[in-house]
């Protein structure tokens, strides 16, 4: 084909023209490259670059391959790329003129547009993807602000929090993976077109103008940057992966506490399987699955950084192996996080398992220690100290919270070394009650309803404002 036929003898083999190919991926940028296209040839012919009657035979091509789609390309060995291939399209229209198209713009410079094009475009779904998830859960919480649950250190039982507590936890993390696309967003959408393949060009080009065109916030100021830079693509797909390590986090949670041994929620039919031959069986695969395909992301990013870190400048056709890594980080993590979403906000809590869970196993200990501290002035080494006995001494002996007395304590205190205390049983009760102890944690960021609903309050405004911003 006649871009080979100038300075190379021979056809690629198929196999090696194969190999080669992006075709497979480009599909994805087509319309993008349209979009690169006009916008360039439109600036050719303000600048008088071309002529105007040529531009618009080249623009009115693109125009009608626009509404064609992409099957109206011929997408075979004959042609590397998207971009050949549209070249060839608009050539068999226009004729031999339509090469104008391609002057000061190399394939280099195209790719790297239409790769910013789609992606920002990509970041902006995801985005709002997670406004929704977030929005979700908090509809979700309010119904929790009191149903009392346990929460955990070294997946050991540690304090009294509620369910709504824990679930503004993974609203939090989200809403970081939200800020840290929307500051990507920033250096991806920047203009690398004419940065031709590597140095711009003699031609007069207008910069400006094609990144008015095209919507993007500003142009790369080096043209070897332009061409090369990708680390807007790692960038991303770290983004991507912190996103789906907190729906991992999400899932695993779900998936312990699905299990008979917790008993703390059930995950609706719709997101389970059954076992083939265990007839009482329901399976998390969906949990099981999204926790799984958060790692295929994670490894997108590693495969990326590892082609990036060996490329000298510029452009190498190694760059083009990045591509499907970033698709594919894209659709799984846009896929994983609707599923997730859907799932989560389908679960139903098991309130008197939580409750129950809440009570047990000392889990109320710190307060009798605050406590001890509080109305007694003793350091709360002292007090930590007492209660650390008292929990061990009680376990010996089969006690519960509900045996947890004055005089119980002053015992321990005594075979300690210390004074008696002498607190007030309605206090130790008051303590050792897991409702109790949640509703006194009113310190900004604690487990009470009252501040959770702060935080929920908080958490509305800012997705009022990001609605706005994106016009939903
Ligand atoms: N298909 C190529 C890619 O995705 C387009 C750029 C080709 N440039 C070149 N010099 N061969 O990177």
């Amino acid at each position: 084909m006649a871009i080979r036929d100038g300075r190379l003898k021979t056809e690629m083999t198929d196999e090696a023209a194969d190999y080669n190919s992006s075709l497979e991926f480009d599909k994805i940028i087509f319309e993008a490259d349209i979009k690169t296209n006009f916008a360039h040839t439109s600036m050719l012919k303000n600048e008088n670059i071309i002529d105007s009657e040529t531009a618009d035979k080249i623009l009115e091509a693109l125009d009608k391959l626009k509404e064609e789609g992409i099957d109206a390309l011929v997408l075979d060995n004959s042609v590397e790329d998207v971009h050949m291939a549209i070249e060839k399209y608009v050539i068999d229209i226009v004729g031999p003129e339509a090469g104008f198209m391609h002057t000061a713009k190399s394939r280099n410079d195209q790719v790297a547009t239409d790769l910013r094009l789609v992606l920002r475009e990509r970041i902006r779904n995801i985005q709002i993807g997670i406004l929704n998830f977030i929005e979700g859960i908090v509809e979700f919480a309010k119904d929790h602000l009191e149903t009392v649950f346990i929460g955990y250190t070294h997946l050991q039982h540690a304090q009294p929090i509620t369910v709504a507590h824990h679930l503004m936890a993974h609203v939090q993390s989200l809403k970081r993976d939200y800020e840290r696309l929307d500051d990507t967003y920033k250096r991806v959408n920047l203009n690398p077109l004419g940065s031709a393949a590597m140095t711009t060009t003699s031609f007069p080009i207008n910069r400006e103008l094609t990144t008015k065109l095209l919507g993007f916030d500003g142009y790369l100021e080096n043209s070897m940057d332009g061409v090369s830079a990708r680390d807007f693509i790692a960038e991303t797909v770290f983004d991507l992966s912190c996103l789906c390590t907190t729906l991992s986090k999400i899932c695993e949670e779900l998936i312990l506490w699905s299990t008979y041994e917790f008993g703390i929620v059930e995950i609706s039919d719709e997101y389970s399987s059954t076992s083939s031959i265990m007839p009482q069986k329901k399976n998390p695969d969906i949990a099981e699955l999204a926790r799984g395909k958060s790692a295929t992301v994670t490894g997108e990013l590693i495969t990326i950084l590892t082609i990036l870190k060996a490329i000298p400048y510029t452009y190498n056709k190694d760059l083009q192996e990045i591509t499907p890594h970033l698709w594919n980080a894209c659709d799984v993590a846009e896929s994983t996080l609707s599923i997730v979403t859907k799932m989560l906000l389908s679960v139903e809590f098991n309130e008197d398992r939580c409750l129950e869970l809440a009570g047990k196993n000392f889990a109320t200990a710190t307060d009798l220690a605050d406590i001890m501290v509080r109305e007694k002035g003793i350091p709360f080494r002292t007090a930590h100290q007492i209660v650390g006995r008292i929990v061990n001494e009680a376990s010996e002996q089969d006690l519960s919270e509900e045996d947890i007395t004055s005089s119980y304590i002053d015992n321990i205190a005594m075979d300690l070394g210390f004074d008696k205390l002498e607190l007030d049983d309605e206090l130790v009760k008051k303590a050792l009650n897991p409702l109790e102890n949640v509703k006194m944690r009113k310190i900004p960021g604690g487990p009470s309803p009252e501040m959770v609903k702060l935080a929920m309050d908080n958490i509305c405004i800012f997705l009022d404002e990001e609605y706005e911003k994106r016009g939903i």
